[in-house]
């Protein structure tokens, strides 16, 4: 297909942050999860990846934010483009080059929106036509949030029942628009670690070693159809409790792994506490928290409560700045 030619195109893809959390696959070679998750597709920010194919590069070229990766990072995106590579039958190498127009340390998922963009970029560039469908189930195999971020509004990552994982692809359940008084307060934390283990790695070890993780899977099909439903009624009430349940229980499989992970710093633990003490003292749910496998807190509310909360959380020691975020658009190709 790309035979003496060159090809290339630029993607766009947001972050997105999981209501309902992805931590475990079951088929780890066709990157299948144990259980279904949810998301919301993040605005303001995107990672913005160009791919160009050429006959004449000895190796693959990648380039993040303006410097050449090594390591981990480069095969990450080498063995991605190999896959592609097959797709497309061809054995052109490439050069990548990836920006994303929020800091990396700043907590929101690099990867998800990292792998979203490379596979619309490298797909597109060797004229490789992909449904949204096809394209998820692409972007799952550099990293399983990633599936999310083709996506816009409020995204379901199904995980199926098929052993070959056709089943297996995210979908968008309601788009950006669906619930414009919905806001994510994200709070970013001073000193955060850098991340120990991967992911993928992490949630392995979580697999085969917490003595929770049997009980999270019993509770997690029940826990999505309540999230999905107060997604669609707008209903904040019931929203807000199912994001602490869920995040609480995410955190609970985390600490009882050997050896426990434990992403919070002590700033984070107090936010979670002053999350809960804003309900109390309002007598109704405000806002509710969670956080990925990272200290950096994300707390939803509605437009009306957001600067009070915002405020509020902004007080604690150790927060260093504060962003407020809210449904937006998925990935999409640059003209
Ligand atoms: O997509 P990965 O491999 O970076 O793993 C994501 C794991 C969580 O962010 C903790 C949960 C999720 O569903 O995004």
């Amino acid at each position: 297909m790309t035979r003496g030619g060159r090809r290339e195109a630029t993607y766009e893809a947001p972050p997105n942050i999981a209501l309902v959390k992805y931590w475990g696959l079951r088929d780890r070679a066709l990157a299948i999860p144990f259980n279904s998750s949810i998301s919301v597709t993040l605005d303001r920010f995107r990672s913005r990846t160009t791919v160009r194919f050429a006959s004449e590069l000895a190796h693959d070229l990648v380039e993040l934010n303006g410097a050449p990766a090594t390591g981990g990072p480069r095969e990450s995106v080498v063995r991605f483009l190999d896959r592609v590579r097959e797709l497309a039958g061809t054995t052109d190498r490439a050069e990548v080059r990836s920006e994303n127009n929020f800091p990396t340390a700043s907590g929101l998922a690099s990867s998800a929106s990292g792998f979203a963009a490379l596979a619309g970029a490298s797909t597109a560039a060797l004229g490789l036509r992909m449904s949204g469908r096809k394209l998820s189930q692409l972007a799952r195999f550099g990293s399983g949030s990633a599936s999310r971020s083709v996506f816009g509004g409020f995204v379901e990552w199904q995980a199926g029942h098929r052993p070959d994982g056709r089943d297996c692809f995210a979908r968008p359940l309601f788009g950006p628009d669906h619930w414009p008084a919905l806001v994510d307060v994200v709070l970013i934390v001073a000193g955060a670690p850098v991340k120990a283990v991967r992911s993928e790695d992490a949630m392995q070890s979580t697999v085969a070693t917490s003595p929770n993780y049997a009980r999270r899977l019993v509770e997690l099909p029940g826990r999505i159809r309540r999230v999905r439903a107060a997604i669609r009624d707008q209903a904040a009430v019931r929203l807000f409790p199912l994001l602490m349940e869920e995040c609480d229980s995410f955190r609970e499989v985390c600490e009882t792994t050997q050896p426990s992970l434990d992403y919070l710093t002590t700033t984070s633990r107090a936010l979670l506490g002053e999350v809960r003490a804003i309900n109390r003292e309002a007598g109704r749910p405000v806002a509710g928290y969670t956080h990925d496998a990272g200290a950096h807190l994300h707390v939803f509310t509605l437009e009306r409560d957001a600067a009070t909360v915002r405020r509020r959380l902004a007080k604690t020691p150790g927060v260093e700045r504060t962003l407020l975020l809210h449904a937006g658009p998925g990935a999409h190709l640059v003209e």
